[in-house]
């Protein structure tokens, strides 16, 4: 089994993800819009599964951090009391000549000398600072009043309803609030698949503490971060931290740690966790006039907590496990492609086949074993799928692509053999399931090895059930 060379591993995941259903360019059919995705059904799905890791590990599994689900319009005033109107910015050149723009931290350092265009090799114009907020107006008029900005972070919604959760929950310090949710950068150079994109989606915590508390609060993220990325499968020799040095950290942050990836286009940023101070409460209080301190009921002091904000990006931690999943090996001669996703993050954990479609009573047996597993994995997030499209090695490599864990074959053998009375699945699927005849066992095929075991219908559940936990 071989990990792909890095140099065409990028381009194998992107036409993979195309191909199977997981990652779309958007508008494809206009040709496109730089820097913006859609997710497919399947690519859909593993999204999902990373979301509701991370919320069960981030938000439902503790006790001191709520969730909320903020608006993406943002109010100009928000964004101009944060610092976002006069510091999100990144510096850019443009090409004299055919006037494409470049990021000037990322250009060619041999051109970026003689200051040549990478595209035509024109004259570049001295850098400039531009700002990446996308611009919208609210209401019919197109003034200065109406301007508002999709937001370029979560972050902003959960700050500005800090003291309508506080009013409501009276939670004690220290306490997160997290929300998940997209985000809006216009980008200079949208580049790299998901990884840097113009409409992303950010999974995020603000975590309030008293200020001499923010110390063990950083460490408690840290580690909560590597246990996520261990979670959700990332490969954790290629994590690394990276401690950010204070000229490149955010203009809200006292301390930055990266989580960087190494990807196949270099060593670059997952994740971040950044000490924010109480930089934003601070601001918003003056900016909206609004107290946003905090009652301390043990020293009866009002004070302004300070921040800890673990932020994971979506498209990022996707791309991750698409990376650390994708393995190339040779079985029965041919080379196969198969992600080896955690069954917990697989969009479907289980694919049942009927070994022949044109023969009705295998496929009737195939439903019924389809609808007992369905009915065992309803209330989990293990999801169940029926498949006789094309042929049984076909599908075979379909699966293997989309990473489901398990395939169950109900061939011949199965209704053929002597019967074994089966009250238990009589049970489950309400009705006589026609077990007349054949060995009452199917095959089940495991993704990583695809080795194939005879498992009788009525332990099918409990195997697949003991494997996934
Ligand atoms: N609230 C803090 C914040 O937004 P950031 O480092 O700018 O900090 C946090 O972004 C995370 O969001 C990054 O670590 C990355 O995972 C993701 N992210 C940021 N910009 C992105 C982009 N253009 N495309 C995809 N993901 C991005």
């Amino acid at each position: 089994m071989t990990k792909e060379p890095q140099d065409n591993l990028m381009e194998k995941i992107v036409a993979l993800c195309k191909r199977r259903g997981f990652i779309y360019p958007s508008f494809d059919i206009y040709g496109g819009l730089a820097g913006f995705y859609d997710y497919g059904p399947y690519g859909l799905a593993l999204k999902k599964n990373i979301e509701n890791l991370w919320w069960k590990q981030f938000v439902t599994d503790r006790e001191d951090v709520f969730g909320v689900d903020t608006v993406e319009v943002t109010k100009k005033e928000v964004l101009e009391a944060s610092g976002h109107v006069g510091g999100f910015a990144d510096p850019m050149v443009t090409c004299e000549k055919c006037k494409k723009r470049f990021r000037a931290d990322s250009l060619d350092q041999a051109r970026d000398k003689q200051g040549k265009c990478p595209e035509c090799g024109g004259k570049l114009g001295e850098p400039k600072q531009f700002n990446m907020m996308l611009k919208t107006h609210v209401g019919a008029s197109e003034d200065d009043a109406s301007v508002a900005y999709l937001r370029p972070e979560t972050a902003q919604g959960i700050f500005t309803n800090f003291k309508n959760v506080v009013d409501s929950f009276h939670p004690k310090l220290s306490f997160g609030i997290a929300q998940i949710g997209k985000a809006f950068r216009n980008e200079i150079a949208p580049r790299d698949f998901l990884f840097r994109v113009r409409e992303l989606e950010q999974m995020e915590v603000e975590y309030f503490v008293k200020e001499g508390e923010w110390k063990p609060a950083f460490e408690m993220w840290r580690k909560e971060i590597h246990s996520f990325i261990t979670a959700i499968g990332i490969d954790g020799n290629k994590v690394s931290e990276l401690e950010v040095a204070e000229a490149d950290r955010a203009h809200y942050s006292k301390r930055t740690i990266d989580f960087e990836f190494e990807f196949p286009f270099g060593r670059k940023e997952l994740y971040g966790l950044a000490y924010r101070t109480d930089y934003d409460l601070k601001n918003h209080a003056t900016a909206s006039g609004v107290d946003l301190s905090y009652m301390d009921e043990e020293t009866k002091e009002k004070i302004v907590p300070h921040v800890i904000e673990p932020s994971l990006g979506v498209g990022r931690s996707f791309l991750a496990v698409l990376l650390s999943a994708y393995t190339e090996d040779e079985m029965n001669g041919e080379k196969r492609v198969f992600l080896k996703l955690k069954p917990a993050l697989a969009p479907i954990t289980v694919a049942v086949f009927p070994l022949l479609k044109n023969k009705p009573e295998l496929v009737a047996k195939a439903r019924e074993v389809f609808n007992l597993l369905r009915s065992t994995f309803r209330d989990t997030r293990y999801t169940v799928a029926f498949d006789d499209n094309g042929n049984i090695g076909k599908r075979y490599r379909r699966q293997d692509e989309i990473g489901t864990p398990f395939c169950v074959t109900v061939d011949f053998d199965t209704i053929e053999k002597p019967a074994q009375p089966d009250a238990r699945l009589n049970d489950i699927v309400g009705q006589d399931s026609g077990r007349s005849g054949g060995d009452q066992s199917v095959t089940v095929r495991d993704r990583d090895t695809g080795k194939q075991e005879r498992v009788t219908i009525s332990d099918l559940t409990e195997k697949i059930k003991s494997v996934l936990s």
